[in-house]
């Protein structure tokens, strides 16, 4: 009788431990917070953002495939994939979203009233309608705006083209972000006495006719951050070439890709500041009262084969600026 006793002391022991482990296991498994990042399409700039983050999360203890699932969605510049991608990450119940660039953050936004969204480098969030203000976003939506510092763009473009008489830009009339910024610029050249010419397309068709028509009426071109131009640098880069006015976009990336100079918010360093936030969000902060965070100081950036090709001398000053805090591509 003893022995049996004991025995099933013994099985009891044992199954109660097999049962704590299963729960524990199974507490483990839903502890893997699902983020759907959805990005509106491939572009240098955008790219670099969706590094970051992955980075960023990273930095404050997400590691991928460990303790984050990432679903990772490209929704090549479709609307309707956007919609569906946003969808998807609803029925997953995913724990938090990331939209990169604002169609897509607009997307998100309104697929869930509840859960979090993180804007990933969104220039204008108040003015897109994502939220109430950007002090105070107030509902479901918060994160990082990649506004440039667009007033020492423009001191730096006067300082490399001394000359200039008529300064081009060259946006998409239907991205928020890049009229958002063509508003902006045009006042503060009206402000400067600057001559600003606008030319707008519709899409990447429209690019290489209106970009040729542009540079015969410009010495230098300004372009903001427009997902469509930054997608087809090299079609704008290619034509401005052939008549050696220089292309000054609002971002790094877009230097790389054959603009002259800038200075510019680091596109790397945005997403790792987005999956920093996502992290935080992760861990219990609330959207609604996380202010939108704002990355202030540009860093110059040059690129010195273009310099050559267009045959324009960099002031030294800014050759000793990009080579000492920014970026020289060669
Ligand atoms: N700010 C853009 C938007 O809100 C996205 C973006 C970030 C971007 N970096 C860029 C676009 C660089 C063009 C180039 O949609």
């Amino acid at each position: 009788m003893k022995r049996l006793y004991g025995l099933i002391a013994i099985l009891l022991v044992f199954l109660g431990f097999a049962f704590v482990q299963e729960k524990h296991q199974t507490a483990q498994k839903a502890k893997v917070p699902t983020v759907g990042i959805l990005q509106l399409l491939s572009h240098p700039a955008l790219d670099a953002i969706h590094k970051g983050i992955i980075h960023g999360l990273a930095e404050e203890g997400y590691h991928v495939g460990k303790n984050v699932k990432i679903d990772f969605q490209n929704a090549q510049n479709d609307q309707s994939n956007l919609k569906t991608m946003s969808a998807r990450f609803v029925n997953e119940n995913a724990d938090a979203m990331i939209g990169i660039a604002t169609p897509s953050a607009q997307a998100l936004a309104n697929a869930s009233s509840n859960i979090p969204v993180v804007l990933g480098a969104i220039t204008d969030p108040e003015g897109a309608h994502l939220v109430k203000s950007n002090e105070h976003p107030g509902n479901n939506v918060t994160g990082v705006s990649d506004q440039a510092p667009l007033k020492s763009q423009l001191k730096l473009i006067q300082k490399i083209m001394p000359n200039m008489k008529t300064l081009g830009i060259i946006y998409t009339s239907s991205d928020d972000s890049a009229t958002a910024q063509y508003h902006q610029f045009a006042a503060l050249c009206k402000q400067q006495h600057v001559t600003l010419k606008a030319y707008s397309i519709a899409n990447t068709n429209d690019l290489n006719q209106v970009a040729q028509q542009m540079v015969s009426q410009v010495d230098a071109v300004y372009v903001p951050t427009d997902n469509t131009v930054a997608s087809a640098m090299q079609t704008l880069v290619s034509t401005a070439n052939a008549k050696k006015v220089p292309v000054f976009p609002a971002v790094d990336t877009m230097v790389k890709a054959g603009g002259l100079a800038t200075l510019s918010i680091n596109q790397y360093k945005l997403g790792v500041q987005t999956g920093k936030m996502t992290a935080a969000i992760l861990k219990g902060k609330k959207p609604a009262d996380t202010p939108i965070e704002f990355e202030r100081k540009g860093e110059m950036t040059i690129n010195l084969s273009q310099a050559k090709k267009l045959g324009i001398t960099l002031p030294a000053s800014v050759v000793k600026e990009a080579k000492e805090h920014g970026e020289v591509f060669k």
